[in-house]
């Protein structure tokens, strides 16, 4: 209930003013209130001074500045009207200076209300200033009527303003108090509204209020609450941070945050922000104690989670990392080397440590230097082995090979480089691969190729030594020959008339011989010599022919006869014909001595011819004893049923025979003794 309520007056008001929207509400309220309310907004000052003089009202409320008038003026006259001049005057006005204040004051008016403005307030201002008003006239008059008798009436006009003054507080306050009031029922219901805890606590934590949402949550009420033990409302691991001797603690002096853990009324608890701030009186002593909980249960489980994803995270990079560690020294620890390039430069980008120890380079030279690898290929292999990979990275073909590099000491390297190419989408990236040092292999292989070879002339040797007699026999027969024909020859020119023509017959002959030892001791030298192989054109047919010479005699001895099947226009083949004639020797031999015991036809056959494939076909049979029973193991090494055999023959020859691509095999002869055939391709001289 507002004082303006109360009385129902028909004290009046004069306005002058704009109107607008607030001024129209304030008329309105001015005219509910009981005043009677005149109001101008235009005309000049003297019109409207008049209009003041004529309805003299009880207060007047007048704007700061109209379009064309001034609301200082307006006082002013009205102040130094005799008429007028006690009628009080409020200012009321949108500008809120302080020099518009003082102003207002300086031309007389009472008040000065700034918009916006309550209108309660203003009623409040416009009542206080009407009984003022009225009552400073009363004593006005109260006055005049005692000036003839002797007074103390200072003192009198002097209480009777103190009056004035404490009825102004006291309105003041009581309005005031009514605000208050007001205020705190309006701000209640917001504070309920308010979905966080909202707790007022006197200075020392003593529980006063709680909002709704706090008490829904205990499922207290506000009583209940007021008298709570607060250690029973927080988690007992928060208990002794958060309370005191059964209160909330309030700490310090500051607003200060903290989080805790507080028990619903389901049992359960949930985490709280809680923020405390203190509330101060004029002398800054605390008076109130203002707390809000914010529920953050779920923004702490998001954090949790995502503290553990991070967790989980770091612990999946710390195993990346340690993987990637693992990863590269498993692959420095490799005996190969790995290795990335990038394509089509080759240069290097990744390179293990393996290319130091082989190689001899560091791995930043590697790495740094854009055509290291083009630079340090064998110069016999560079251009083979740079176009080979060139080819195959271009058909996105991973691929192999082998080759020579020169490492930093200047020896030379096998290597085997196993490449892999990488493609992504439609394009080749980069390759990949591990080369291994093949160093210690290729040095066995060549030792062990020699030591064949070795073998292949110790067993050649070995042959020929058995064969001393035949041979010596076979080189016997040209010579013995010759020395017959020179004889022969002598005779012819010894006579009493020499016949010269008998005797150049007989001479022609010595010749022919003698041409025919040579041959056959250039041979026997050559199948002698120790030397590397050849790589020659030869005719297989020839060669044939040349074993068959240096056997005849052998096989003479044994009485075995050689019959010969030679294909004629058979192409050449390429290698080494004195290898190839100790794969005959061995064969013929072998034949020989399987023949050697037996009864019955004893004949050794030689034939040549062309099989599939661009290949010849060379067979050697007898009539012998045939396979023994053991005839799988007969290409084995030291395998012999000979008493005097060493068991490398056949193994040699078929090691031979395989070195020019070619095969080897034993079968049974029809209808008996053995068969041995082999191939060889003849391919290579139709190319040339
Ligand atoms: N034509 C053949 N007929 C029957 N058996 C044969 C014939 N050729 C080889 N063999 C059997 O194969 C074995 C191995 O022959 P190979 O030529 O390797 O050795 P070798 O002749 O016994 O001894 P080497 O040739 O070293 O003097 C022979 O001992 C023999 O048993
Ligand atoms: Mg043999």
């Amino acid at each position: 209930m507002t004082p303006c309520q109360e009385s129902k007056h028909k004290d009046s008001i004069f306005v002058i003013h704009d109107e607008t929207a607030n001024l129209k509400v304030l008329l309105t309220i001015l005219t509910e209130h009981g005043y009677a309310v005149h109001h101008a907004n235009e005309g000049e000052l003297r019109l409207q001074l008049q209009f003041v003089k004529h309805t003299l009202p009880d207060l007047v409320l007048v704007d700061v500045r109209m379009p064309g008038m001034d609301g200082y003026q307006v006082c002013a006259s009205l102040k130094n009207d005799p008429l007028t001049r006690a009628i009080p005057v409020i200012f009321i006005s949108s500008i809120d200076h302080s020099i518009n204040q003082a102003k207002a004051l300086l031309s007389g008016a009472v008040d000065y209300i700034a918009e916006p403005f309550d209108a309660e307030e203003v009623l409040w201002r416009v009542e206080t200033h009407i009984s003022l008003h009225r009552i400073r006239e009363n004593l006005k008059s109260a006055v005049r009527k005692r000036t003839a008798q002797p007074v103390t009436t200072n003192e009198e006009l002097e209480g009777a303003l103190q009056e004035i003054r404490v009825l102004t507080q006291v309105t003041g306050r009581k309005h005031a108090e009514e605000k208050i009031r007001e205020q705190e029922a309006e701000l209640r219901q917001v504070l309920d509204l308010a979905p966080q805890h909202i707790v007022v606590l006197g200075p020392e934590g003593s529980h006063l209020y709680s909002n709704q949402a706090a008490l829904n949550y205990y499922g207290l009420t506000l009583e209940q609450w007021r008298s709570y033990d607060a250690r029973t409302l927080f988690h007992p691991d928060d208990c002794e941070r958060m309370t005191s001797g059964g209160q909330i603690k309030v700490l310090g002096e500051s607003p200060h945050d903290t989080e805790a853990r507080l028990l619903r009324k389901d049992g359960k608890y949930r985490w709280f922000l809680i923020r405390r701030n203190p509330l101060r009186d004029g002398q800054g002593n605390i008076t109130h104690w203002y707390i809000a909980a914010t529920d953050v249960e779920d923004r702490k489980r998001a954090d949790e989670e995502r503290e553990r994803l991070l967790a989980n995270e770091r612990a999946a990079f710390a195993e990346t990392v340690a993987a990637q560690q693992r990863f590269r020294d498993l692959v420095n620890s490799v005996e190969g080397i790995v290795w990335e390039a990038d394509v089509p430069s080759f240069q290097f980008l990744f390179i293990s440590k393996q290319a130091e120890r082989v190689l001899g380079y560091p791995v930043e030279r590697w790495l740094s230097e854009p055509t290291f690898w083009k630079d340090h290929v064998h110069h016999d292999d560079r251009e083979w082995a740079l176009q080979f990979c060139q080819t195959a990275t271009t058909e996105k073909r991973d691929h192999e090979f082998e080759y020579r590099v020169i490492a930093a000491d200047g020896s030379v390297v096998w290597l085997r480089n196993l490449v892999t190419v990488v493609v992504e989408g439609d394009r080749v990236t980069r390759v990949r691969g591990l080369m291994v040092d093949l160093t210690n292999r290729k040095q066995a292989e060549e030792a062990l190729r020699q030591a064949q070879l070795d073998l292949a002339h110790v067993n050649r040797v070995t042959t020929m030594g058995e064969l001393t007699a035949s041979l010596a026999h076979e080189v016997n027969q040209p010579i013995a020959a010759t020395v017959t024909d020179a004889n022969t020859c002598l005779r012819w020119l010894a006579r009493d008339r020499p016949d010269v023509e008998e005797a150049r017959e007989a001479a022609s002959r010595v010749v022919k011989d003698a041409t025919r030892a040579a041959e056959i001791i250039s041979r026997i030298r050559l199948l002698f010599k120790k030397g590397a192989p050849q790589r020659e054109l030869f005719e297989v047919n020839e060669a044939i022919r040349e074993m068959i010479v240096l056997l005849r005699s052998e096989a003479t001895r044994y009485s075995i006869s050689v019959r010969t099947d030679l294909a004629p226009d058979l192409p050449r083949v390429m290698g080494d014909r004195v290898q190839l004639q100790q794969v005959l020797m061995n064969l013929m031999i072998n034949g020989i001595d399987a023949m050697k015991e037996v009864n019955g036809t004893r004949e050794l056959a030689i034939k040549s011819q062309r099989a599939e494939n661009e290949q010849l076909l060379v067979s050697v049979s007898d009539t012998g004893v045939g396979l023994p029973q053991q005839a799988a193991q007969i290409f084995n090494a030291f395998f012999t049923t000979k008493a005097h055999g060493t068991g490398m023959g056949l193994r040699i020859s078929r090691s031979i025979v395989e070195s020019y691509g070619g095969r080897l095999w034993a079968g049974d002869n029809s209808p008996r003794g053995a068969s041995f055939c082999f191939t060889l391709p003849a391919k290579v001289e139709e190319h040339e």
